[in-house]
């Protein structure tokens, strides 16, 4: 069992950010905590990572990680996903694993555990925020309107995740939220694309994207490892 050591607890973290580039690359050693800016700035890109065969976790982390891309969201929706979690934090110390499709406690406590370092849900509860911040987790809370926005804030974390960004305004809903929510960076995910990446990159409140383009099912199916590669890189490049 991987054991999952960062202990952080308190506030959620809104620490200073690093200076960007290869410079924001943080460590990924075990035990290193991580803040959810952090998270953010590592690259342009957070990959969402639905893996059905343990087998799929090394060869496609390693790929991502040649890639350029070191972030990534293996989301708990298949009975594998934690053995994934598992076999890329052992086996990938260059990836930093997290937990994507967290929506319950007990969703955070077997991600921890599991040897995930940070977490994404699709929408925000109080509760997934205690028990994220409890297990010294760094949490993208999900959110798709203004009162959500007010929800995450008022628990401490100003790092969201948009979700889903193109079905609930895209670009025009970021700018219409830069005004009252000056203070919060956003992390869009659902229907972006390497070709519209760039429209929401562009935004001063976008830190980086999510989307699941990077790892398409058929590459995972059939080992295409280069094909991961070459989607990542050229994400990565998008910065
Ligand atoms: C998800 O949670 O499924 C993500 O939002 C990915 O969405 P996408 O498949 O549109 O990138």
């Amino acid at each position: 069992m991987v054991v999952n050591n960062a202990a952080a607890k308190g506030r959620p973290e809104q620490g200073a950010a690093p200076s960007g580039g290869s410079a924001a690359r943080v460590a990924t050693s075990v035990g290193a905590s991580l803040t959810a800016l952090q998270v953010m700035q590592d690259a342009p890109v957070i990959p969402v990572i639905v893996l059905n065969d343990v087998a799929h976790a090394v060869p496609m982390a390693r790929a991502l990680v040649a890639g350029g891309v070191r972030m990534l969201e293996v989301t708990l929706r298949t009975p594998q996903a934690l053995a994934c979690m598992e076999a890329i934090a052992r086996d990938v110390p260059e990836a930093v694993v997290g937990a994507g499709t967290v929506r319950t406690k007990a969703d955070a406590q077997a991600a921890a555990n599991a040897g995930a370092r940070f977490a994404v849900s699709p929408g925000y509860t109080s509760a997934v925020g205690q028990a994220c911040r409890d297990l010294g987790l760094s949490l993208l809370p999900g959110v798709a309107t203004g009162s959500e926005i007010m929800m995450a804030q008022e628990d401490g974390f100003t790092q969201l995740k948009f979700f889903p960004a193109l079905q609930a305004g895209g670009p025009a809903m970021l700018k219409a939220w830069s005004g009252p929510f000056f203070d919060v960076k956003f992390c869009p995910t659902g229907g972006v694309t390497l070709q519209n990446a760039r429209d929401f990159l562009s935004l001063p409140n976008v830190v980086c994207v999510g989307g699941s383009w990077l790892v398409p099912a058929d590459a995972l199916a059939t080992g295409d490892w280069a094909r991961i590669t070459q989607l990542a890189s050229e994400t990565a490049a998008l910065r």
